[in-house]
């Protein structure tokens, strides 16, 4: 059934909203976002409406997050559509603020730094974007408080670094994170796909074929691993990788064998994309 979520947009419009949405005794579920949706935020949105008995999802291009040069004037931003989803997938309010609603004095002077991680991954491509999604996301969680909050895995570092602060901090919302979704050929779905030509769209395809043929050596090893992504991207030369990493689920060295995580991201044209799978490590004996 489709209702259309209430719109706050700004925290006293929130707080008002919230004091007659949340209940007392049942959960209440947070997808946080930047708009521009697609199927990756309606599987947020979904599982935030199984976790919550009140689902708020917020809308919110982030500036603190890009760095100079990037993209922040060109993200897409589709609000209309992004609502008509809210309501699809059962979202109870819509926090949409303008930047001076999240930052009322302007730059933060207080800002959550993410440890050594933040540096690191993506972070040696962007040093400032993860103290931005940090410092957004623990200022949307005093605003919402929510009891637990829905992150994908594409994005799978933040989703690393925002349990990470949600346990340092004690700040007591349990974070679930939501598996990539994927279009047919294997492509992850992102707001950044937007700005791909078709033929830029097929460079863009090496980031999900590398992961995949790294997985598929899996049983082999680490080394195994990474000749079989790097030897895969040799078919993509309009792609330019920035990094191609195998690490451990919490992002620290990859173990010789067991649970890991091999993440790519690369550059086609103007866009930026990351992808990541999950695999299971064999010894490596046959290295
Ligand atoms: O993943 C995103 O869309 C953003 O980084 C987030 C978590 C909404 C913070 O701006």
């Amino acid at each position: 059934m489709t209702s259309t979520p209430v719109i706050a947009r700004t925290r006293d419009e929130l707080d008002a909203v919230l004091k007659d949405a949340r209940s007392p005794d049942a959960p209440l579920a947070f997808v946080p976002t930047m708009g521009a949706m697609h199927a990756g935020h309606e599987a947020l949105l979904r599982e935030g409406r199984q976790q919550g008995e009140t689902l708020v999802a917020s809308i919110f291009v982030n500036p603190t997050q890009f760095g100079p040069g990037e993209d922040l004037s060109r993200y897409p931003r589709t609000f209309d559509a992004d609502l008509a989803m809210c309501a699809r997938e059962g979202a109870d309010v819509v926090f949409a603020p303008e930047p001076d609603q999240v930052y009322r004095d302007g730059d933060p002077l207080v800002t959550v730094d993410p440890g050594p991680l933040g540096g690191e991954l993506e972070g040696r491509f962007r040093p400032t974007h993860f103290r931005g999604v940090l410092t957004v996301v623990a200022k949307l969680f005093g605003l919402v408080r929510p009891d637990v909050a829905v992150f994908g895995q594409k994005d799978y570092q933040q989703l690393v670094l925002v349990r990470r602060m949600v346990r340092e901090l004690a700040l007591g919302t349990r974070i679930v994170g939501v598996e990539t979704v994927r279009e047919f050929d294997g492509l992850a779905l992102s707001s950044r796909n937007a700005y791909l030509s078709p033929d830029r769209r097929r460079d863009a395809l090496g980031l999900s074929h590398a992961l995949r043929a790294g997985v598929s050596a899996a049983a082999d090893g680490r080394v195994a691993v990474l000749k079989a992504a790097g030897a895969a991207l040799m078919s993509y030369p309009g792609l330019t990788i920035d990094y191609l990493e195998l690490r451990s689920p919490d992002l620290a060295s990859a173990p010789e064998a067991g649970e890991a995580r091999l993440l790519i991201a690369g550059r086609v044209g103007a866009a930026r994309l990351i992808d990541n799978l999950p695999l299971t490590l064999g010894d490596g004996s046959e290295e």
